[in-house]
C-alpha cells in the first residue's frame, strides 16, 4: 500500500523494488544492502504461504488496488520464509508486541516474503488534499521554481501548535534555508489524531511563517516507529523529496513500552543520523526543545532558559483533558485556528457519541432493561439512538449465523461495528446481545473507544433466576436436550471483568435498572442532568 507507492514515486530510490532475500538480510543485519549502499529498513512484500508456494522466480504478477485496479507488475525474484523474530530484534532491537512495529510484523503481517522489482502502471488515487500531495520530481520541481536551494524537511505526525511553529522556524533560520512541512498522512501510531484534524492545524499554522520561507506536502509514509533506524530512513526519504537538511528532535519516532518507558534512548535517532548524514546526503539539524518562558511571554530553547524563568507546559494528555472538559486552552500554547480544529475532533462529553453495551445470560432482562433505557434517552433527547438487540440484529444483519463460539463473535463484531460507526456519528447506540466472551467484547470496547464512550453493563442475574423466568422456554428445551450449546447451560459465559455498571435484576424493576445506566451516563457527563 504505502510501501508501493512510494517505490513507485521514487522516494524509496535506490529500491526499485521489494527487497530480495539477501538485500533483505543484509538490511536486518547491517543497515545496508547488498551492494553496500546504506538503507536502515526492510521495505517488504508479505504473502501466505498458500500464495508463495504457488509462484515462481520470474513470474509477473499483477499488483492490484483493493478497488481492484492494476496499480503495479512485480517481477518476482526470491521467495522466502523470513525469520520474523530476528527481524524485530534487528531492526526494532525488541520482540515485545507492545511496540507497534513489532506488533505489525509479528501479528499481522504473513508469514512468506516475495522480493523483485514493480514496475508502475497506475499510481493510486488519492481523494483527499490532491493539491498537497506532490512525487519527489513534483517537490523538486516546486523548489526549483521558487529558487529554493537549501531546504529543511520536518516530519510530524502531530498537530502543530507554537512550540513546534518556533523550533521549525529556528530550525530553518539556523540552516539559512527554506521549510519543508512533510506530515506523515499514512499509517501512524494507533492513537495518533487522523490526519483530517492535522491537516487543518497545518494549514492554520502555514501562514504564520514568514512569507516564501514554509511549504506543506502531505507523505503517505507507513512509519514503523522504529526510532533510530526509523530516523535515517526518514532522512534519505526527504532527501529524495530534495530536502538539504532534516530536523530530528528527541525520540524521534519512539514508541513507548507498557510501563510507559522509551523503547529508545532520546539521542539515539538523532545520533545514527548523525553518524550517517554526510553518506546520506542530508544534513541533520538537531532539535532542540522549546519551552514557553512565561516571564519573558517567549519561546527559548531549554538550553537558553534564565534561571529564574518560569516555565509553562501543557502535555498531551492535559491538553486532551481541556479539550474534552470544554476549557480554555490558554494562547501561548497554542493558535485560535488549531484549537478550533482540536476541538471539532475532541467534542465535550455532553457531545459525544456513546455505546452502552448490555451484556448477559438470555433471559437476564437485558432486552426490558434496554428498552426501557432506549425510551428514557427519547425523551432526553439529545442524540438520535439506535437499539441493537440481540433479536433485532440476528434478524436483520446475522440471519445467517448460529451460536458456534465462531457466529457468536462474528455477531458481536458486526454489532461492533455498527456501532462504532453510531458512535463515531455523534448518536447513542444500545447493545443488548448475550456476547459471551471476553476477547470479542474487549475488541469492541477498542474500536468503539477510538470514537466515543463506551460503557458496559453486565446484567448480572444468576442462571437460577434467569431459568426460573425461562419466558422464551429455552432454559427447558437446553435442560431436556433439545437445544444444544445454550449459554449457561452447555455453552460458557465470560463474566466481564470491567463492567461500568453491574445489575442484577432478580428483585429490581426494569425502570430502576435503566435508571442506574442513565445515572451513570451523567456521572460521566456525557448526559446532563435536568432539574
Ligand atoms: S450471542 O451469543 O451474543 O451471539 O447471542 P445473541 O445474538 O444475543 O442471541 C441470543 C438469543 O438467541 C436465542 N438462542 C440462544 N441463546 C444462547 N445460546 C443458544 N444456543 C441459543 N439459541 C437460541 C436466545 O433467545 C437468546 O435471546 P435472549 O434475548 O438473550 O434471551
Amino acid at each position: 500500500e504505502c510501501d508501493l507507492e512510494l517505490l513507485l514515486n521514487g522516494a524509496l530510490a535506490p529500491l526499485r523494488g521489494f527487497l530480495g532475500r539477501s538485500d533483505y538480510e543484509a538490511v536486518c543485519s547491517g543497515m545496508r544492502l547488498a551492494d553496500g549502499s546504506l538503507w536502515p529498513m526492510p521495505i517488504t512484500l508479505d504473502v501466505t504461504e498458500e500464495l508463495a508456494t504457488s509462484l515462481e522466480t520470474g513470474d509477473q504478477v499483477a499488483l492490484r488496488h483493493p478497488e481492484g485496479f492494476i496499480v503495479a507488475a512485480l517481477t518476482i525474484g526470491d521467495i522466502w520464509e523470513p525469520d520474523r523474530r530476528y527481524e524485530a530484534e534487528q531492526v526494532f532491537g525488541t520482540t515485545d508486541p507492545v511496540h507497534p512495529g513489532v506488533d505489525y510484523l509479528l501479528n499481522h503481517s504473513h508469514s512468506f516474503y516475495v522480493g523483485g522489482i514493480v514496475e508502475g502502471v497506475e499510481l493510486p488515487p488519492h481523494h483527499t488534499y490532491r493539491e498537497l500531495r506532490h512525487t519527489p520530481a513534483e517537490l523538486r520541481s516546486l523548489f526549483r521554481e521558487r529558487g529554493w536551494e537549501r531546504i529543511v524537511a520536518f516530519q510530524t505526525r502531530n498537530p502543530l501548535h507554537r512550540a513546534h511553529f518556533e523550533l521549525t522556524k529556528r530550525a530553518a533560520e539556523q540552516a539559512d534555508a527554506k521549510l519543508l512541512l512533510h506530515p506523515v498522512v499514512g499509517r501512524t501510531s494507533p492513537d495518533d489524531l487522523d490526519y483530517f484534524v492535522r491537516v487543518r492545524c497545518y494549514k492554520a499554522v502555514l501562514p504564520q511563517y514568514p512569507d516564501d520561507s514554509a511549504m506543506l506536502s502531505l507523505l503517505p509514509l507507513a512509519m514503523r516507529m522504529g526510532g533510530p533506524r526509523e530516523a535515517l530512513w526518514h532522512a534519505l526519504i526527504r532527501r529524495n523529496y530534495g530536502a538539504t537538511h532534516f530536523i530530528v528532535g528527541r525520540d524521534h519516532a519512539g514508541p513507548r513500552d507498557a510501563e510507559g518507558k522509551p523503547f529508545y534512548h532520546p539521542d539515539a535517532a538523532r545520533e545514527l543520523v548523525r553518524e550517517h548524514q554526510t553518506e546520506a546526503g542530508i544534513e541533520l539539524v538537531e532539535f532542540e526543545e522549546m519551552v514557553y518562558n512565561a516571564s519573558a511571554d517567549a519561546y527559548v530553547p531549554r538550553s537558553e532558559l534564565p534561571a529564574e524563568a518560569v516555565v509553562l507546559n501543557l502535555s498531551g494528555t492535559e491538553l486532551r483533558r481541556k479539550l474534552r472538559s470544554g476549557e480554555v486552552i490558554p494562547a501561548w500554547f497554542s493558535y485560535p485556528e488549531v484549537i478550533t480544529a482540536l476541538r471539532q475532533s475532541f467534542p465535550p462529553r455532553n457531545r459525544q457519541g456513546y455505546t452502552v453495551f448490555f451484556t448477559g445470560l438470555s433471559g437476564s432482562g437485558k432486552s426490558t432493561v434496554a428498552q426501557t433505557f432506549m425510551a428514557m434517552l427519547m425523551e432526553e433527547g439529545s442524540r438520535p439512538v439506535t437499539l441493537l438487540d440481540g433479536d433485532i440484529v440476528r434478524t436483520n444483519l446475522s440471519s445467517e449465523l448460529g451460536f458456534s463460539r465462531e457466529h457468536r463473535d462474528l455477531n458481536i463484531q458486526r454489532i461492533g461495528f455498527v456501532a462504532s460507526e453510531i458512535t463515531k456519528n455523534c448518536g447513542a447506540a444500545i447493545c443488548a446481545p448475550i456476547a459471551p466472551y471476553r476477547s470479542m467484547r474487549r475488541q469492541v470496547r477498542k474500536l468503539i473507544e477510538r470514537y466515543g464512550g463506551f460503557i458496559q453493563v453486565h446484567i448480572a442475574t444468576p442462571l437460577e433466576v434467569c431459568e426460573r423466568r425461562d419466558r422464551k422456554g429455552l432454559y427447558a428445551k437446553a435442560r431436556a436436550g433439545l437445544i444444544k450449546g445454550f449459554t449457561g447451560i452447555d455453552d460458557p459465559y465470560e463474566v466481564p471483568e470491567r463492567a461500568e455498571v453491574v445489575i442484577d435484576t432478580t428483585d429490581i424493576e426494569p425502570d430502576e435498572s435503566a435508571r442506574m445506566v442513565l445515572q451513570y451516563l451523567i456521572d460521566q457527563g456525557y448526559l446532563v442532568a435536568r432539574p
